[in-house]
C-alpha cells in the first residue's frame, strides 16, 4: 500500500533494527484519513470470502478493525487484555507471550459474540513474533467458527510471526512488509501486491 510505505518513511522512526516507533500516525496519535484507507483496502484484499466478523486485540488494532468492519459492514469484536487468570465458563481465553513485556497474559472474547457459523478476519496494528495473533487464531478455534485469515497494517518480516501463522494455516496480508531497519533507514519488502 503505497500510501502507506510513504507515510512509515516520512514519520515512522527506527529506534533500532528491532523497534519501529509510529506513535505520530498509527499508535497513539492516529490518522484517520489514512486508517479509513487501511480499512478498505483490507476490506478488498479478503472480499472474495464472506466475512462476518473482525476480531482484533485492545488497544492498538481497533481502530483498524473498526475501519475495515464498516468497509464490510460487519461487527467487530476486540479481545481484552488480563493479567488475572479467571476462568470462567463465559469466556473464550487464550496465553499470550508478551516477548516484548517478557511477561504472560490472557486474551479474552465473550462466548455471546463469536459463534461456530461466524467467518472471521483477525486485524492488527503489528506482525512482529505473531504470539498474540496466534492467540486469537486459538479463539477462533475453540469457537469452532471459520478463520478467513489474517492483517496486520505493518509486517516486521525479519520476524518469525508469519511463518507461526503460516504454520497455523492462515492467509496473512500485510499491507507493509519491513525487510530490514536502522535508525537511517526502512527496507521494504518488494512484493506484487504491496
Ligand atoms: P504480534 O506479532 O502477534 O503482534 O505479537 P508481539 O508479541 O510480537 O507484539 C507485542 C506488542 O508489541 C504488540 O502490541 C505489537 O503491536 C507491538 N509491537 C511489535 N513490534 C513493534 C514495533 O516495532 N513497534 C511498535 N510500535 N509496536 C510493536 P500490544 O502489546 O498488543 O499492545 P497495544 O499497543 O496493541 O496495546
Ligand atoms: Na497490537
Ligand atoms: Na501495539
Amino acid at each position: 500500500m503505497k500510501t502507506l510505505h510513504q507515510r512509515i518513511l516520512l514519520d515512522g522512526q527506527a529506534l533500532s533494527d528491532q523497534v519501529l516507533k509510529v506513535d505520530a500516525f498509527l499508535n497513539h496519535q492516529v490518522d484517520p484519513m489514512l486508517t479509513m484507507d487501511i480499512g478498505r483496502e483490507f476490506a478488498n484484499v479478503f472480499q472474495s470470502e464472506p466475512i462476518t466478523k473482525v476480531l482484533t486485540i485492545e488497544a492498538s488494532g481497533i481502530h483498524f478493525a473498526l475501519a475495515t468492519a464498516a468497509a464490510l459492514q460487519v461487527p467487530f469484536l476486540y479481545a481484552k487484555k488480563k493479567k488475572a487468570v479467571t476462568l470462567t465458563e463465559e469466556l473464550y481465553t487464550a496465553e499470550v507471550f508478551s516477548f516484548t513485556r517478557q511477561e504472560t497474559f490472557q486474551v479474552s472474547v465473550s462466548k455471546r459474540y463469536l459463534h461456530a457459523h461466524d467467518r472471521v478476519l483477525i486485524i492488527d496494528d503489528f506482525l512482529a513474533t505473531g504470539d498474540a495473533l496466534l492467540g486469537l487464531i486459538n479463539i477462533v478455534q475453540q469457537a469452532g467458527a471459520h478463520l478467513v485469515g489474517v492483517g496486520a497494517v505493518i509486517e516486521k518480516s525479519f520476524q518469525d510471526g508469519r511463518s507461526k501463522l503460516e504454520a497455523a494455516g492462515a492467509r496473512i496480508h500485510s499491507l507493509a512488509r519491513i525487510a530490514s531497519m536502522s535508525p537511517n533507514h526502512i527496507e521494504f519488502l518488494e512484493t506484487s501486491d504491496s
